[in-house]
C-alpha cells in the first residue's frame, strides 16, 4: 500500500466520501465518523436501514474518553488486551458522536482494527471512521477487494486492496453499557477469552441478558446470505440429501468438511479459525455457479466453533 494511496483515501473521507477499507475481520465501507453526511452515504449505498447502528474504527491510542460518555475499567482492560484487534466494544455515546452513526441510539460501537492498511488510514486520518461490512444489506461480507468491486462496482471511489482477510468473520461484539457485558455477536474473540480479562462472574450470554435486546443487525435471523438457498445437513444425513436433491433434478453445490464430496463441491479445512478465514469466499463462489440450492455440512456445535455456527445458521435461515 503506497503513501499515496493512503494519501488518497484520506481526502476522500476529509471530502464526504466512503473509501473501502480492508480488515482483519472483513472489508469495511468507510466514511468520517463525525460527518453525518457521509455516513448516510454509507447507508445509501448499502441499502441498509437507518436505525442499523455502524461500529467506529479508532486510531491506535486513541482516547476512549473521546468517543464514549462513560469507559468502564473493563473497557479499558478489554482494549489494552485485544486492541488492535477483532473485538468490538459498546459504550454509551459520547456527545460527539452523531447519531447517524449509532442508528439514533445512546450508545456506540468502538473498535481498533488490526490490519497495516487500515491502521496507517486511521493513523493518517487521524480520527474516527464508522464503517459496516462492504457488502448489499443482508449479503454475504467481503473478504478480499474483489468481492468489495463485486457489490458496489464503481459507486465506490476508492477500494484499498490489503489482500484477503485474516479472520474472515466480523468482530466479537461485546456490549459495556448495560450492566454485566453481554457478548451480541461471537467472533474470533471468544467469550472466554473476554471472561479471563474482566472476570467470568461478569459475563453474561446474549441469549439471557435481560433487558430490551439492541439493535443489531448482525443479530438478524437472516444475514450473511448468499443469494442460493441453502440448508445446514449433518454429515451423516448428507449423502442421502443429495441423492434426494439429485432425484428431484436440482442442482446442488455443497460446502463440505475437511474434504470433497463429489464434483461441484468446495471443502473447507475442518479448523475453526481457517473454516472461519474461507467461509465467505466459499460461500459467494458457490452463489455464483448457478446452483439450485445449496447444502452446507454442519461443523461440530463445541464453543470453538461457535462464530462459524452463529453465521451459518443466519447464511440458511
Ligand atoms: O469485523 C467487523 O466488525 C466489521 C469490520 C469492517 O470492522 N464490521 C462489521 O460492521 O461487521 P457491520 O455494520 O456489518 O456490523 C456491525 C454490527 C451490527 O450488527 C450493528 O447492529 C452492531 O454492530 N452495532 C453497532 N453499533 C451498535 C450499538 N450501538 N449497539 C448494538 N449494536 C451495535
Ligand atoms: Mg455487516
Amino acid at each position: 500500500m503506497t503513501d499515496a494511496l493512503i494519501a488518497k483515501a484520506v481526502a476522500l473521507l476529509r471530502a464526504g466520501q466512503v473509501v473501502a477499507l480492508p480488515t482483519e475481520t472483513v472489508y469495511g465501507l468507510g466514511a468520517d465518523a463525525l460527518n453525518p453526511a457521509a455516513v448516510a452515504r454509507i447507508f445509501a449505498l448499502k441499502g441498509r436501514p437507518a436505525e442499523h447502528p455502524l461500529i467506529v474504527h479508532l486510531p491506535p491510542d486513541e482516547p476512549l474518553d473521546n468517543w464514549a460518555a462513560s469507559v468502564p475499567e473493563a473497557a479499558r482492560a478489554l482494549a489494552r488486551a485485544f486492541w488492535p484487534g477483532p473485538l468490538t466494544m459498546i459504550l454509551a455515546r459520547g456527545a460527539r458522536v452523531p447519531k447517524a452513526v449509532t442508528g439514533g441510539q445512546d450508545t456506540v460501537a468502538l473498535r481498533v482494527p488490526d490490519h497495516p492498511v487500515a491502521l496507517a488510514l486511521l493513523r493518517a486520518f487521524g480520527s474516527g471512521i464508522a464503517a459496516p461490512s462492504a457488502n448489499r444489506f443482508g449479503h454475504i461480507s467481503p473478504t478480499t477487494a474483489a468481492h468489495v468491486r463485486d457489490e458496489f462496482g464503481a459507486a465506490v471511489p476508492l477500494i484499498l486492496d490489503g489482500g484477503p482477510c485474516r479472520v474472515g468473520l466480523e468482530s466479537t461484539i461485546v456490549d459495556l453499557s448495560r450492566g454485566a457485558p453481554v457478548v451480541l455477536r461471537p467472533g474470533a474473540i471468544g467469550a472466554a477469552d473476554i471472561a479471563r480479562v474482566i472476570g467470568s462472574a461478569a459475563m453474561t450470554d446474549g441469549a439471557t441478558a435481560a433487558g430490551p435486546a439492541p439493535r443489531v443487525s448482525g443479530l438478524l435471523a437472516r444475514h450473511y446470505a448468499p443469494r442460493t438457498p441453502a440448508e445446514l445437513v449433518e454429515s451423516a444425513a448428507l449423502p442421502g440429501r443429495l441423492a434426494e436433491l439429485a432425484a428431484l433434478g436440482q442442482s446442488v453445490g455443497v460446502l463440505a468438511l475437511g474434504r470433497t464430496v463429489g464434483q461441484n463441491c468446495i471443502a473447507l479445512p475442518d479448523d475453526p479459525a481457517a473454516y472461519g478465514q474461507g467461509l465467505y469466499a466459499a460461500l459467494r463462489e458457490l452463489d455464483g455457479r448457478g446452483f439450485s440450492c445449496l447444502l452446507v455440512e454442519a461443523p461440530p456445535r463445541d464453543e470453538s466453533w461457535r462464530a462459524v455456527n452463529d453465521r451459518l445458521q443466519r447464511a440458511v435461515a
